[in-house]
């Protein structure tokens, strides 16, 4: 059961912090609600969390910054009205979304060419994120279904099996979550109303356009427009079609090995049939396969326990 340790306490934060930099996972507070964090440059670290909160598909995460200049690292560019925003808004309940860098890893996205960003005010959080000296990817650390969580006592409740530490800065002083908007785009997107209330965002960069409700699955990133789908044609692995066919450019994503066949292109997503890794590759490795000129894609299915039900739905989901 995890240790509830104080997140004022220098010991507590030391020993957070390393758990960070070794690729593990530590609960935190910060303004709005708790967060599940691991450093978001740790493409396994950050499959943990998805594990741990038991969530049938992958979503995006937000990379939580301590300082200004460390979306440098994250965004390829801070355009004018990101800037205003961040100057007025930061540090505060605001996520922007904006184009990634390259070497933000792909599970962090969901495998979409953008990444969402805020930098919070939580005294707590900003310690974390200083003393681990990376920036950490957090979802809110609620399992899949479940409210967010406003006090480290919530977090234990629903989460206290899998993790180590849940550091406790007393309640979330804002309770809800931040405000989501895109900047990829022309026209400024509220993708979630949060603790930045939209009237104060507009009377900075003007008017924002609402994203559209999606009935069946409110305010899913694999419902935007821009959430990433292989270009290429995918298909579920069955055996029949393991006798290659001529002519035709198939790439195979494989579970553990690549099979006999006459494949133009392999990826193995984990030799030693580890979920996690296998999840921490799945976004990188159909990049690849994308941009290998194939036909089309065959993915071979994997256990659909743990970390294979969210992979398995990915793929359900970008097969065609
Ligand atoms: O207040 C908060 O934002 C809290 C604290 C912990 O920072 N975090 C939080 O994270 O609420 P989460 O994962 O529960 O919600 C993040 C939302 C998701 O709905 C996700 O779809 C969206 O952010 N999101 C993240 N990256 C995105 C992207 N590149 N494009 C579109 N939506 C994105
Ligand atoms: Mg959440």
């Amino acid at each position: 059961m995890a240790r509830i340790l104080d997140g004022y306490q220098t010991e507590a934060m030391r020993e957070a912090a390393s758990i960070i930099q070794n690729g593990g996972v530590v609960a935190f507070p910060t303004e709005t609600v708790h967060g599940l964090g691991a450093d978001a440059f740790n493409p396994e670290a950050v499959a943990r969390i998805f594990e741990l909160k038991n969530r049938p598909r992958f979503d995006p995460l937000i990379v939580h910054v301590a300082e200004l200049s460390d979306v440098e690292k994250i965004w390829l560019k801070a355009d004018d009205r990101a800037k205003k925003l961040m100057e007025r808004f930061w540090p505060g309940p605001l996520t922007i979304v904006l184009p990634k860098r390259p070497e933000v890893p792909h599970v962090v996205t969901a495998g979409l060419p953008t990444v969402a960003v805020r930098l919070p005010s939580h005294p707590v959080a900003l310690s974390l994120i200083r003393e681990a000296r990376t920036p950490i990817a957090a979802p809110s650390a609620n399992p899949f279904g479940y409210l967010s969580p406003t006090t480290a006592e919530h977090v234990r409740e629903q989460l206290g099996d899998g993790i180590e530490i849940i550091l406790d800065g007393g309640s979330c002083p804002v309770g809800v979550e931040s405000t989501i908007i895109a900047l990829y785009q022309e026209e400024p997107l509220l993708l979630r109303p949060g603790g930045t209330p939209l009237e104060e965002i507009e009377r900075v960069i003007g008017r924002v356009k609402i994203a559209p409700p999606d009935p069946g699955r409110p305010r899913s990133p694999g419902q935007l427009p821009h959430h990433y789908s292989p270009r290429t044609p995918l298909k579920m692995l069955t055996e029949g079609d393991i006798d290659g066919r001529q002519g035709v450019r198939i790439g195979l994503l494989a579970f553990q090995r690549p099979r006999e066949g006459n494949f133009a292109a392999v990826e193995v997503l984990s030799p030693s049939g580890d979920l996690r890794a296998a999840a921490a590759n799945l976004f990188a490795a159909l990049h690849r396969l994308d941009s290998a000129g194939l036909d089309f894609i065959l993915a071979e299915p994997v256990p659909e326990e743990g970390l294979g039900r969210a992979i398995m739905d990915r793929l359900r989901r970008g097969s065609s």
